[in-house]
């Protein structure tokens, strides 16, 4: 059989080195890694910790909202750019849960199929070959992704425990900023858990207006916060002159595999944002949107995952640091970032958080999701299975004393 479809892929994934790489992936590595645990340990629960999306179902409530909208007649065709209902209930959501006063549900307020989509088609409104785009590492990596394949450089911002896990704008030099039209934020922040204050989301208004860029605000944990109130970018001052904000029901709601988002904000951008989209999708089913209707009119719904998280972030930091780790509570997501091990009693050594998970799927069935792009961090995540506190104390009782038994070791 002729080969030609090989020699035919974009250079964007690889041209014809596509599905060829012999690099094996962060992600891969870890399943690979879980696969032999499991395989050689059959009787051994394995302790997810690496999950990144809630372990529960969406409410009751907005799972019979959902079948009532499904047998609508008037819900069954294209949705195209969305119901006015989602609009509305959107601006009334930004106004009550986050103060943002102002928001037209019609021009400033446009639904998505998820954010991750709209991260992807944002850089079509915007990047032309040659431009650039500053992103926040370690991150969601999916807008730069898009830009990148659009031709633009990605401008990599990293995020450091020293400057709170916010990246530091006054670093930029004048090369790094040539051509740079878009600013990708997210907080709170995954893996960090760090939450943005007024002060820097107000140093961000300026800057992008300094340097004639837009900000996307990656809101998809905004609604998940611990010691403070949940915080918009836009309820700065000015921030709706300069950028948007993408809220997702994922991670606010537990409706991940529903696939809804909104994005809010500067009317050019939410304009462009609408004309891309109409030439991607046909918008996401009338009767989710309906479902997504009631879950922003009752965010009661998101305080109690809100206080299930905090139970659960605040015995898995007891147990990491009864093991070494110096964990803290995050302000905000549902992600406990660790600085990663550096030995083990064993006699293994490692010099990445990459090595040093592996190493704990291995010997003590505990996955986490490693990041080296910053620093070596590991991310443990809150969302791992259980059903009820009994089992959560047991879950992570049993992973502290895995841990301990490691005899981990930080610092060289
Ligand atoms: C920072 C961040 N942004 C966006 C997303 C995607 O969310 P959605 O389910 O709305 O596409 C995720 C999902 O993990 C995320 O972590």
């Amino acid at each position: 059989m002729s080969d030609y479809i090989q020699n035919l892929f974009a250079e964007r994934i690889g041209g014809s080195r596509f599905g060829r790489a012999t690099k094996v992936y962060k992600f891969e590595k870890i399943k690979r890694a879980k696969r032999e645990a499991k395989k050689k340990n059959p009787n051994i629960e394995l302790l997810d910790f690496g999950v990144g999306e809630p372990d529960e179902m969406a409410s009751n409530m907005v799972v019979e909202a959902l079948k009532i909208e499904c047998g609508k007649p008037e819900n069954r065709g294209y949705a195209d750019n969305g119901i006015a209902e989602l609009k509305a209930a959107a601006a009334a959501y930004l106004k009550n849960v986050y103060g943002v006063e102002g928001i037209d549900p019609e021009k400033e307020v446009i639904h998505s199929i998820g954010s991750k989509c709209a991260l992807a088609m944002l850089p079509d409104c915007f990047i032309n070959p040659g431009d650039a785009v500053l992103t926040t590492v370690p991150g969601y990596p999916v807008m730069a992704t898009h830009a990148e394949w659009n031709g633009a450089r990605v401008v990599r911002l990293p995020l450091k425990e020293d400057g709170g896990f916010l990246p530091d704008l006054d670093s930029l030099s004048s090369e790094d900023l040539r051509g740079a039209k878009l600013l990708y934020l997210n907080y709170p922040n995954n893996p960090t858990g760090a939450v943005a204050t007024p002060e820097f989301f107000g140093k961000v208004v300026s800057f992008a207006k300094a340097n004639s860029m837009v900000v996307v605000h990656d809101a998809a944990y905004a609604a998940l916060t611990y010691d403070a109130k949940p915080l918009s970018f836009l309820s700065i001052e000015g921030a709706k002159d300069v950028g948007i904000e993408i809220h997702s029901f994922s991670k606010a709601f537990n409706m991940t595999g529903w696939r809804l988002a909104f994005l809010a904000g500067n009317e050019r951008v939410i304009g462009a944002f609408a004309h891309v989209k109409d030439n991607f999708d046909s918008g996401q089913f009338m009767a989710i949107q309906k479902a997504g209707v009631y879950a922003l009119k009752h965010p009661e719904i998101t305080e109690k995952t809100v206080s299930k998280y905090k139970r659960r972030l605040d015995l898995m930091v007891k147990a990491l640091n009864g093991a070494g780790f110096k964990a803290v509570m995050p302000g905000g997501s549902f992600y406990l970032y660790v600085g990663a091990p550096s030995f083990a009693t064993a006699g293994a050594a490692f010099n990445t958080a990459e090595d040093a998970s592996e190493y704990l799927i291995k010997e003590a069935l505990i996955s986490t999701v490693p990041w080296d792009d910053a620093g070596r961090y590991l991310r443990f995540s809150a969302t791992f299975e259980a059903k009820d506190k009994e089992e959560e104390h047991r879950v992570v009782e049993e992973m502290g004393k895995r841990l301990k038994g490691l005899g981990l070791g930080f610092g060289n």
